[in-house]
C-alpha cells in the first residue's frame, strides 16, 4: 500500500451566473491526511467537493492529485454524500459491490471483508429502506471503500445521524484511517466538534477563501474519546469558533 495522493488545491475560483461562490480558494493535503472543512451554510463546501472530484469544472485554477490536474471524475476518488445516495432496488451487498462491478471485477471476499469491517453482518440481503440512517450511511461508506479510493471525499456524510450512532461511526473511520494508509480524505462537516475529532487540520471557509487553517495536535491512532478529552480540546475549539464567526 501506498501513502495516499498529495492533493493541491490552487487558486480554485468558481462562480454561478456571474455570482462568486468560491474566491480564491488554495490549501493542499498530504498523502494520509483527513482534512475536515467547516463554513456558514452556502459557503461553497459541496461546490469545492465537486470540483475536487472531478464533477464540476472550476473558471480558473486547478486541483491536482499528485502533480495532475483534475478534470474528470476518476476511479481514484470516491464519494459519501450527506443523504446516502444508495440505490433502493439494490440490496446492501449490491450497493456495495455497484462500484467494482462497474470496473468489471469480482471480489465477493472483499466484500465480505468490508461488511464485517463496518459492521453490517448479517444485514447483506436487505433493502437501503429496511435499514436505520446509520446503517444506510455504514453503507454509503462502504461502498466508497470498496473500490479501494486514493481519495475518499465526504460531505456532512453523518449529518443526519443522531448522537450516538454519529459517534459510532467516527470511531469506525477513525479506525479505517489508522488501519489503511493509503487514503487521502476530505471531510465537510458544519460540526465543530466532528471536525476536531476527526481531522487532521481543519479549513475554516468564509468569505469563497480558505480562511484559516487550523492543526489538529490529537495524536493518531485516537478515538472520538480521546479526542475529546485531550487537553488541548477547549482552546482547539475556541479558535475554530472564532474563525467560523469572524471569517
Ligand atoms: N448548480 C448551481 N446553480 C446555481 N447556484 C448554485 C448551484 N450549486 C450551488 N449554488 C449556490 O452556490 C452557493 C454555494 O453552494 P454550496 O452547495 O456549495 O454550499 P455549501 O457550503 O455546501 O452549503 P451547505 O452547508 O448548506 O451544504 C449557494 O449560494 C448555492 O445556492
Ligand atoms: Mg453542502
Amino acid at each position: 500500500m501506498g501513502e495516499g495522493k498529495r492533493i493541491v488545491v490552487d487558486h480554485v475560483v468558481h462562480g454561478f451566473g456571474g455570482r462568486r461562490v468560491l474566491d480564491d480558494i488554495t490549501f493542499d493535503v498530504d498523502g494520509h491526511e483527513l482534512v475536515c472543512i467547516v463554513g456558514q451554510s452556502g459557503c461553497g463546501k459541496t461546490t469545492l467537493l465537486r470540483i475536487m472530484a472531478g464533477l464540476l469544472r472550476c473558471d480558473s485554477g486547478a486541483v491536482l492529485l499528485d502533480g495532475r490536474a483534475v478534470t474528470a471524475p476518476s476511479e481514484r476518488t470516491a464519494m459519501v454524500f450527506q443523504h446516502f445516495g444508495l440505490f433502493p432496488w439494490k440490496t446492501v451487498r449490491a450497493n456495495i459491490e455497484y462500484g467494482l462491478r462497474n470496473r468489471g471485477v469480482r471480489d465477493p471476499q472483499r466484500v465480505d471483508r468490508l461488511i464485517e469491517t463496518i459492521g453490517l453482518k448479517g444485514a447483506e440481503d436487505r433493502y437501503p429502506r429496511q435499514l436505520s440512517g446509520g446503517m444506510q450511511q455504514r453503507v454509503g461508506l462502504a461502498r466508497a471503500l470498496a473500490v479501494e479510493p486514493e481519495v475518499l471525499l465526504m460531505d456532512e456524510p453523518f449529518g443526519a445521524l443522531d448522537a450516538i450512532t454519529r459517534e459510532q461511526l467516527h470511531d469506525e473511520l477513525l479506525r479505517i484511517w489508522a488501519e489503511n494508509r493509503s487514503i487521502t480524505g476530505i471531510f465537510i462537516t458544519h460540526d465543530i466538534d466532528e471536525a476536531i475529532v476527526l481531522g487532521d487540520r481543519i479549513i475554516v471557509m468564509a468569505g469563497g477563501v480558505a480562511a484559516h487553517i487550523i492543526d489538529v495536535p490529537i495524536p493518531r491512532p485516537r478515538t472520538a474519546q480521546d479526542a475529546r478529552v485531550h487537553p488541548g480540546y477547549p482552546e482547539l475549539r475556541r479558535k475554530v469558533r472564532k474563525a467560523l464567526q469572524f471569517g
